[in-house]
């Protein structure tokens, strides 16, 4: 079967290096993918929201299968298209990828069913925000309703803040996206991100990772699209996993087929573990990155057969199999990132760092230019590594890490510190 992945980071990286292991797939493609992407299957400069181009991309390759990576793609309604079109596609109808589109729609269905998350308020002007903000407890946390590209959360320690913070998106600092604004409750405890491939009410269980959201060592700094990741958390028990599962993830499948919205794709959860219990912070429709270049590597089961079960309905005639080793990513940047920063920097010794049969080098922005390597973005690399536990895949990643010469790149040195119990950073 010829396949094509659409997007163009380290995810959609790890997704087509993991589907180029599958003895299912003839010909892989990914649109609009990168230079390191190419290294797995053969790049095609369309961009994701060009609709047209891909249809007819797949009618020309005959395409059997798509996989859509990004978040805004779903939302916009990229698989009721190709589905319409007649080619199959993994992921959520706009409908149903709603659960990632809006905050105000997930908190709302978390409320009519009993779905554990923070309180919250919906407000869409500046009055109803300022007596909500004058009688809330700080911190306070203020969302942008809709997709912002991962700038839409603020944690306001005073009132002024949030006042301020929740102003600025009503009054369209982030476009349409802030046009309504979700006021939540601040949660205490750990993150986890919990991924399960469903298809109505049917749930298979896949994975859990933990990723690193802040810039720096000892999580300060600002929020980016993610700075690393391990996977399995600790934190993860099977008690815990069973109470995510009946208490999270079930409920909201089984709502969403009840609201005439059947959820078929991947779910994400971002929970937070608070004293022992799950709490959802929000629902992405789509894997994670860098959270799919740890869960990947650790797949035994073949990749195209359990997306493909998702999107036919037969989820209980697979299984998810995993390693069991221990999986950790560590992402370079450019330097300034997220801040704005500069392309084109040259990255040398891909290739020692990657001569490990454990290390993979997943790559989020990078172009090639007669043989040399440049970063092309914020996020440019993702090294990850399998290990017999999370201690020594740190330490195989930082190893790799360490022969990439990319004076302009930059890497958090803790990925993995929750884990190993420390805040020191690999050796
Ligand atoms: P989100 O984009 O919703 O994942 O939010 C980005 C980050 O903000 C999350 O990963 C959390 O670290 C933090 N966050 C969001 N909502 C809450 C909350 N209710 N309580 C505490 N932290 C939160
Ligand atoms: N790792 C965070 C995200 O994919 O949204």
């Amino acid at each position: 079967m010829n396949v094509l992945v659409v997007g163009g980071g380290g995810r959609e990286h790890a997704l087509c290096w993991g589907l180029a292991a599958s003895p299912l797939v003839d010909s892989l493609y990914c649109a609009p993918g990168n230079a390191g992407i190419a290294q797995d299957a053969a790049c095609v400069p369309i961009a994701v929201d060009d609709t047209v181009g891909l249809i007819a991309f797949c009618r020309e390759k005959k395409i059997g299968f798509v996989v859509v990576g990004p978040d805004n793609p779903l939302v916009d309604g990229l698989v009721d298209r190709l589905e319409e079109a007649g080619i199959h596609a993994f992921g959520p109808s706009a409908r149903a990828a709603v659960l990632e589109g809006s905050k105000a729609f997930t908190k709302e269905l978390c409320a009519r069913h009993g779905i554990p998350t923070a309180t919250f308020v919906r407000v869409r002007d500046i009055e109803q925000a300022r007596k909500h903000i004058a009688r809330a407890t700080l911190p306070l946390v203020v969302k942008a309703d809709g997709l912002a590209l991962g700038k839409g959360v603020h944690i306001a320690t005073t009132r002024e803040e949030a006042l301020r913070v929740c102003g600025e998106m009503l009054d369209g600092s982030l476009g349409a996206a802030g046009k309504e604004v979700v006021l939540e409750e601040f949660l205490t405890g750990e993150e986890l991100s919990y991924f399960a491939l469903v298809h109505g009410e049917q749930v298979l269980p896949l994975a859990a990772a933990q990723d690193h959201k802040k810039v720096g060592d000892g999580d300060v700094g600002p929020n980016t699209g993610g700075m690393g990741a391990y996977s399995p958390p600790p934190l993860l028990t099977p008690e815990l996993e069973k109470r995510i599962l009946a208490e999270i993830v079930q409920p909201t499948a089984r709502a969403m087929v009840a609201e005439d919205r059947k959820y078929v794709g991947v779910l994400y959860a971002g929970l937070m573990i608070v004293n022992g219990a799950p709490k959802l912070i929000e629902y992405n429709a789509r894997f994670g990155d860098p959270e799919a270049q740890v869960l990947i590597p650790r797949l035994k089961s073949d990749l195209l057969t359990l997306l493909m079960a998702a999107r036919e309905g037969v989820l209980h005639k697979v299984n998810a199999r995993w390693h069991d080793q221990a999986s950790l990513c560590v992402v370079m940047a450019t330097k300034g990132y997220p801040g704005s920063y500069a392309k084109g920097s040259v990255i040398e010794g891909l290739d020692e760092a990657a001569k490990s049969p454990d290390v993979t080098i997943f790559h989020a922005g990078t172009t090639k230019q007669e043989g040399v390597w440049k970063a092309n973005g914020g996020r440019v690399l993702g090294v990850t590594a399998l290990g017999k536990d999370v201690a020594d895949a740190q330490a195989k990643a930082y190893a790799a890490v360490d022969r990439i010469r990319w004076p302009e790149g930059f890497c958090r040195r803790d990925i993995g510190w929750r884990a190993l119990g420390t805040r020191r950073g690999a050796p």
